[in-house]
């Protein structure tokens, strides 16, 4: 291993942009199907990851939602998040912000309790056991209706005090962030803070993030990366300290590139952009992979990886001591 690939291994960082669904291995998924007597398509682990070949982001969604059919008690939702957690701390990720599609899961007659009680728990022994403090941020599935969505929003205000905050996934092809304008304005009413995809390189891209600061008022945006095609976004996003949260492998997948050199634009036009690994499972890069790939592509330094990192810590959503706490570290670390 080179001297800075070992500064990224051994960092302590942030993953800001993580599906829990997206971090389902293989190799859990047979185990999963075989405990809940689920028949899956393919017959070894082998097989089934040959078949995750994504050219755009519906192919790799088509995938994603399949493997959920394994998900289905209160434990499998616990043992996929301690999984991740466990992952997450070995790359000494210090703090994690993980998003969940309820919707995926109360579609198919999982109900909201069983999900969210299973990731809880894992949470708090993933904390205690493994010194891994982590967030759950709830995501609705723009592909389905805003009245579904709204309903969701509803169905998760007892568990309010277990959720951060609330953002937008799935398909953005003819789902812009003003068909949700309404559930969004009642989560910020309800006290959660606001994200939302805007996928890499879609139909509209730079119109959903135009929506997403001019009529969400979004606090980060995940992903974004078509900010740099626009002035106005760019110094919005600048001037505004809207986080975005960009996953390189992921953008390997679903686009013609990792994005790499736009990450190292942002840097230098001073914006918090950060980098995540939003399905590792799928794109088989966790956060350490995502970020060892975009140093090799564009050579960032120490200064710059460390950077990146602190953007994370920066537009995390904690209290300022606690991100003062993750900071101070990051700074003994690289001192
Ligand atoms: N759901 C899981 N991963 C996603 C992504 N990269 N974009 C949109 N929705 C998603
Ligand atoms: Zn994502």
């Amino acid at each position: 291993m080179t001297d800075i690939e070992r500064f990224i291994t051994d960092m302590p960082k942030c993953e800001l942009h993580v599906h829990l669904e997206g971090t389902l291995e293989p190799e859990m998924k047979f185990a999963l199907a075989q405990r809940n007597q689920i028949s899956l398509a393919h017959g070894s682990v082998a097989e089934l990851r040959a078949s995750y070949d994504f050219t755009d982001l519906p192919s790799f969604l088509g995938i994603y939602y399949d493997g959920m059919r394994v998900l289905l008690k209160e434990l499998d939702f616990y043992d996929l998040t301690y999984a991740y957690l466990a992952k997450a701390a070995s790359q000494n990720i210090r703090y994690a912000e993980m998003f969940f599609d309820p919707q995926a899961h109360t579609a198919r007659g999982v109900s909201f309790d069983t999900v969210i009680r299973g990731i809880r728990r894992a949470q708090l022994d993933a904390e205690t056991r493994l010194g891994v403090r982590t967030q759950l941020i709830m995501c609705f599935l723009r592909d389905w209706s805003a009245e579904f969505a709204m309903a969701t929003l509803l169905e998760a205000l007892p568990y309010k005090e277990w959720i951060i905050g609330v953002g937008l996934d799935s398909d953005e092809k003819n789902n812009p962030p003003i068909k949700f304008r309404d559930v969004f304005a009642r989560a910020r009413e309800e006290r959660f803070l606001l994200t939302m995809h805007c996928d890499v390189d879609q139909e509209n891209s730079t119109r959903h993030i135009r929506q997403c600061l001019d009529e969400i008022d979004v606090a980060r945006i995940d992903h974004g990366v078509n900010v740099l095609e626009d002035p106005v976004l760019i110094e919005a996003v600048r001037s505004r300290a809207i986080g975005l949260t960009v996953c390189p492998i992921s953008n390997g997948y679903v686009t013609d590139s990792t994005k790499s050199a736009e990450i190292a634009k942002f840097l230098e036009l001073g914006i918090r952009v950060t980098v995540n690994s939003d399905d590792p499972a799928y794109f088989g890069a966790y956060l350490t992979e995502n970020l060892l790939r975009v140093q090799e592509e564009v050579h960032l330094d120490r200064a710059a990886l460390t950077q990146l990192v602190r953007n994370s810590f920066e537009i995390a959503w904690l209290p300022r001591r606690t991100k003062d706490a993750y900071l101070a570290e990051l700074a003994s670390y690289t001192a």
